[in-house]
């Protein structure tokens, strides 16, 4: 018995063995081919880990701040929208008291600025209408294929739940501490470092026309959207009737921190309320749990063990 398996354990590892030299040899004469192309390691993307930002939103208690919302909803209305679509976003979503909180006059004021594709009709055309708060937000382009004609081939992801899609991987120790301060944010912190990382690509780094280097991207060293934020470019709505000392910064900084929130609130409109009722569900365990352990004390104490 003994020999049997001592057999077939050498067996396992001498062709371990082979493969492996065999492999090695593969690799040599690639890496001939190539003329020192594996010289250069392997680049992993993101090239630089995502900026932290304390989000009014992070931990379990926090919440959404309702001016923040608004001007994020602006800077997405007057940058992003001519590019990405929010297809799951409807217009009365934008008075929600955890949300924007836009008045309901606002939102049927705003929601009549835009004109919405309806149809068919009796004779079965499509016909233009003015929005009604029960619309969605109106996507840029008619398809898929026209936004990716105008956009050099590369197709603008919907922002409706893109904060809660995109996340880089924090690796260890952190995911276990992450665990205990519910950590959320690296979606948000990803888009972000996104919208206020491009800048000039490093000696030595070619980013084909149409593409813009950009460190924090996760799928390579360049992307097809080019910058979208500068300096002064929203002028916030908020900024317009009160106090100038109370003014928002109009700055790239202010627009990625507001957009990127407002983000976030449309991938989870409910945030709000899940953590103040998994906070009141936590407290109800403890004191449940409390009695439960008094009873079986109770119970079992005039019982001989
Ligand atoms: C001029 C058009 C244009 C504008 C304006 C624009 N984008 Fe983009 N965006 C793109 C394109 C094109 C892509 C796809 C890039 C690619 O895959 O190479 C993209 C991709 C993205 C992505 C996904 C990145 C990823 O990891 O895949 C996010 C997030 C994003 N844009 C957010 C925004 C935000 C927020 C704004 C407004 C501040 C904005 N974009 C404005 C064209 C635009």
């Amino acid at each position: 018995m003994k020999t049997i398996i001592g057999r077939t354990a050498a067996a396992a590892l001498l062709s371990l063995a082979l493969a492996s030299a065999a492999g090695a040899q593969e690799q040599g004469a690639g890496g001939g081919n190539a003329g020192g192309e594996h010289e250069t390691a392997t680049v992993h993307y993101p090239i630089e880990h995502p900026k932290h930002v304390d989000w009014t939103f992070a931990g379990p208690f926090g919440s959404f701040d309702p001016a923040q919302l608004q001007r994020g909803f602006q800077v997405y209305r007057e940058v992003c929208s001519a590019c990405h679509s929010m297809n799951m976003v409807a217009f009365r979503t934008l008075a929600s008291t955890a949300g924007p909180h836009f008045s309901a006059d606002a939102v049927k004021a705003l929601a009549a600025e835009y004109q919405i594709n309806d149809g068919p009709d009796a004779n079965g055309d499509m016909f233009q209408r003015p929005g009604t708060p029960a619309d969605h937000l109106p996507p840029p382009y008619p398809n898929e294929q026209a936004s990716r004609a105008a956009n050099g081939g590369a197709y603008p992801p919907d922002l409706s739940l893109i904060a809660k899609a995109r996340t880089v991987e924090r690796g260890f120790p952190a995911f276990v501490f992450d665990m205990f301060t519910l950590y959320q944010e690296a979606g948000p912190n990803y888009i972000y470092s996104l919208l206020t990382g491009y800048r000039d690509p490093p000696a030595g780094v070619e980013v084909r026309p149409g593409q813009y280097y950009n460190p924090y991207f996760v799928s390579g060293p360049a992307l097809a959207m080019p910058p979208p934020l500068s300096d002064g470019q929203v002028t916030f709505a908020q900024n317009q009737d009160e106090d100038p000392a109370n003014d928002v910064p109009e700055t790239v900084d202010q627009y990625a921190k507001d957009v990127v929130s407002f983000l976030m609130w449309a991938a989870e409109p409910h945030m709000v309320e899940r953590k103040s009722m998994g906070f009141a569900v936590m407290v109800f365990l403890i004191v449940f749990g409390a009695l439960v352990y008094y009873t079986k004390r109770k119970v079992w104490a005039t019982i001989e063990h």
